[in-house]
């Protein structure tokens, strides 16, 4: 039997048509914003796990900058030793025409070289009298240890730093330790970080002995040019001995201040 009005027919089919589009179109955006709210869940969940890992890396290289401070006092160093030598090795490698970049993260990763003390025990530490043979043995086992403490990490921070813990007492003519590298086969921040640490540590006044005036160790760091040390670094410290002698005496009066503002609930500038 045939229509007896295809136009209505016809536009039955089409309503029916449109119906089924207009159900189609809420169904494609159901979809969307279901989309839209599951990448901003995402979005939401990615940013608390980047937000927990970064605490977790902060925490870890807390714990590192505590146990290498811990490890510097118990060799009975002060606490802004390791503060110093992050300036000086930051300053040296500007001076070498290292990236900004590069020479920032030396400036923090420096700090940690001497983390491995930690593993050294205090009756070695701090004796005040000469080591015995045996005792060097294991004073210089403190570049290994660090290296295996802190040089795991995939944190490029920390594998600089567990570089410069391993290499801080090579000499570029190999008579250093623990291996005993040579030239350039140490790494440029162990060469850089050797130079910081030998004039820190020699400017300042340690139990057994008194510091020496900075010109006189400006002037043997120039003698072990090309023999303990890098030359091309000896050349970069001492183009800037200006700027590695100020930045030590305004370390030290930041050390100074601090002692003397230590337990006082005034005003800083009440001192000043
Ligand atoms: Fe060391
Ligand atoms: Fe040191």
């Amino acid at each position: 039997m045939t229509d007896p009005n295809p136009n209505t027919s016809q536009s039955c089919q089409l309503e029916c048509l449109a119906r089924q589009l207009e159900a189609a179109e809420q169904e494609r955006a159901n979809a969307l914003s279901l989309l839209e709210r599951a990448r901003a869940e995402l979005a939401r969940t990615q940013g608390e796990r980047d937000r927990a890992v970064n605490a977790l890396i902060g925490l870890r290289k807390e714990t590192f900058f505590n146990l290498a401070r811990d490890a510097e006092r118990r060799d009975g160093e002060s606490p802004m030793h390791t503060v110093r030598i992050g300036a000086y090795a930051s300053l040296i490698a500007t001076s070498l025409g290292c990236t900004p970049a590069w020479s920032e993260m030396l400036e923090t990763a420096a700090q940690m070289h001497d983390i491995g003390k930690i593993g050294i025990h205090d009756s070695i530490l701090s004796k005040t009298g000469p080591l015995t043979t045996e005792e060097w043995r294991i004073m210089r086992e403190h570049p290994r240890i660090g290296a295996a403490i802190i040089g795991r990490s995939e944190e490029p921070l920390l594998q600089l730093a567990g570089e410069i813990a391993m290499t801080h007492h090579e000499h570029y003519n190999g008579a250093g330790y623990p291996r005993g590298l040579c030239g350039n086969d140490i790494p440029l921040a162990g060469r850089i970080v050797g130079v910081a640490d030998f004039f820190d540590a020699l400017t300042h006044d340690r139990s057994y002995r008194k510091a020496l005036p900075v010109d006189t160790v400006l002037s043997m760091i120039r003698e072990r040019r090309g023999e303990q040390f890098d030359p091309q670094v000896v050349d970069a410290f001492l183009r800037i001995s200006g700027q590695i002698k100020a930045a030590r005496q305004r370390i030290v009066e930041q050390e100074r201040f601090s002692q003397a503002t230590d337990g006082w609930d005034g005003d800083w500038w009440m001192l000043a």
